[in-house]
């Protein structure tokens, strides 16, 4: 452990740890990054619309000697996202890092989806962190700060599955990473994204198994099509994460990082 995030405040949406039935040491993105945060000195606000989820999270950092405030939100309510960020600011007098995990596959194309279906994904994926950047970063104008937007190796590539609404939604959030990088790269507010590939995570076996048919077949499939032959745990994206909050990437402004094995310079 070190003190990489001492004295720094971070929120984490989507913080939750899936009650989504999964193999053993199988966690959430945002819940290794949450307790990774926590590990490495910072105060964390998580953050879900999952009350259940939220607490085995605030649980985890808690045991393990860490500061957790727990707010249910969901991302998709404004009044809701600008609430957890007052709390944050109101529990711990400032805020550091902003890490918008929040997103959903939405499998099917033009002809299968609706359009509700395809606005739903652009909602939960991208204006999520439309809406957590409008509260959060009149809070980082002062000392500066972190903000990191999980987005998806699916945003830059064809990993395999039929969803545009997903890759689509998940490209807008490179992009208005970038534009928040360079608007705000002089306020001291650095502003990144994690492209993550292939991930061994509760949300494939909940919203993917079916492409595969049952759960084995998917994750045998999964690490096979990973150029490491394993896909990627939670904690490779968080330890990502933790890079990019930390002041050791002082000077990483607006990138789109891939974590994924090399999967990204494959071809075919
Ligand atoms: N697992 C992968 O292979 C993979 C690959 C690329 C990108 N990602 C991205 O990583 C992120 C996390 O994925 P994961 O696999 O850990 O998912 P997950 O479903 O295990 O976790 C997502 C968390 O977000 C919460 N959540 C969902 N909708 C919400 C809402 N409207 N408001 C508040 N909270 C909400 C859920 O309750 C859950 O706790 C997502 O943005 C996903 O697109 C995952």
């Amino acid at each position: 452990m070190t003190n990489r995030l001492d004295a720094r405040t971070a929120i984490v949406f989507g913080a939750g740890m899936s009650a989504v039935e999964a193999p053993p040491g199988c966690v959430s993105n945002g819940f290794a990054t949450a307790v990774t945060f926590a590990a490495h000195g910072a105060r964390v606000v998580a953050v879900d619309r999952d009350e259940t989820a939220l607490a085995g999270t605030r649980e985890a950092i808690v045991e393990a000697g860490g500061d957790c405030t727990a707010v249910v939100a969901d991302v998709t309510d404004e009044s809701q996202v600008a609430a957890a960020i007052e709390r944050a600011v109101d529990a711990y007098g400032r805020l550091d890092i902003v890490h918008n995990n929040v997103g959903v596959t939405v499998l099917g194309g033009p002809v299968e989806l609706s359009a509700q279906d395809w606005t739903r994904a652009f909602d939960i994926n991208v204006t999520s962190v439309f809406r957590a950047c409008k509260y959060a970063i009149p809070h980082l104008l002062d000392r500066g700060g972190a903000i990191i937007n999980v987005s998806s190796l699916a945003s830059i590539r064809w990993t395999g599955y039929p969803y545009p609404a997903y890759s689509a939604s998940k490209a807008a959030v490179n992009q208005l990473t970038q534009s928040l990088a360079l608007q705000y790269a002089d306020r001291g507010i650095r502003v990144n994204a994690i492209l993550p590939g292939l991930i061994h995570t509760p949300l494939v076996y909940q919203q993917l198994a079916g492409e595969h048919g049952d759960a084995e077949t998917m994750r045998a499939e999964r690490d096979a099509s990973s150029p490491t032959g394993r896909m990627g745990s939670a904690w490779d994206v968080a330890n990502a994460a933790l890079f990019l909050a930390s002041d050791e990437a002082a000077y990483i402004n607006g990138v789109a990082l891939p974590v994924d094995g090399g999967l990204h310079a494959k071809a075919g």
